[in-house]
């Protein structure tokens, strides 16, 4: 999907706006770019998958025109296959599906690379790595659950750092160059070790979005990812 290997000592933010205060959308987004966010991550959730509803296409496309961030939805919805072509016309740049709900996943992630949009596959904590052997080449991005997915500001769940370990080995093993995204409880205290372990696509909501101090807060996790991966 990428032409050649991407710098991996580059850790890059994926600023989830779920933390963001929705009524000043546009300036929590301005916020997180100057404080060096790489992409707006946002997650669509559907009130089956997850006990929680949060929207759909139409805020896509409103935030679309109003940031040159690229945006990284991550559907927490049954039925992706229906969407994709929404979320894709709605000015998705990247889209991740849930391995739970893929009855055809390698279908799924095509039709996602069918409509332009960069795919990416998701895995919950109770989910092995190793049910992704074999669409890891057609992937963009994988993305490594840190916490149980509904809700921001939950506690990360260390048992990730081992899965995102092995999915950097696979990677170097099989010679591929998907991006790892880990997502949950992805704060100044845990940020370190995912790095570490191989993490490149941050998604922090949190961590990041606190009145007045957004910005700051932005650039200050992202200085500690790029000291953990040059460490
Ligand atoms: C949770 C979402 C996350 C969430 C992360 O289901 O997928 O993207 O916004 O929030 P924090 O960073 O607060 O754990
Ligand atoms: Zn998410």
């Amino acid at each position: 999907m990428i032409e050649k290997p991407f710098d991996t000592t580059a850790p890059q933010i994926a600023a989830s706006v779920l933390s963001a205060d929705f009524s000043k959308l546009d300036r929590e987004i301005d916020e997180v770019l100057r404080g060096g966010a790489d992409f707006l991550h946002l997650d669509v959730m559907d009130g089956h998958f997850v006990p929680n509803i949060t929207f759909g296409p139409p805020v896509v496309k409103a935030v679309r025109p109003i940031t040159k961030l690229p945006i990284d939805c991550h559907l927490m919805i049954e039925d992706p296959d229906a969407y994709i072509p929404a979320f894709a016309e709605a000015g998705a740049d990247m889209i991740s599906v849930q391995q739970e709900v893929c009855r055809h996943l390698h279908r799924t992630l095509q039709h996602i690379a069918d409509h332009n949009v960069l795919p990416g596959v998701v895995i919950n904590p109770a989910t092995p790595v190793d049910t992704l052997l074999e669409v890891l080449p057609m992937v963009h991005y994988v993305l490594v659950m840190s916490v149980n997915p509904g809700f921001g500001g939950q506690k990360f769940l260390p048992l990730a750092v081992d899965k995102i370990a092995y999915l950097a080995e696979l990677r170097e093993a099989m010679g591929l160059n998907f991006r790892i995204e880990v997502d949950g409880g992805v704060a100044h205290d845990t940020v370190a070790s995912v790095v570490k372990a191989g993490a490149e696509m941050l998604v922090a909501g949190s961590a990041v979005f606190e009145r007045g101090k957004t910005e700051q807060n932005a650039r200050e996790l992202l200085d500690l990812a790029r000291a953990a991966a040059s460490a």
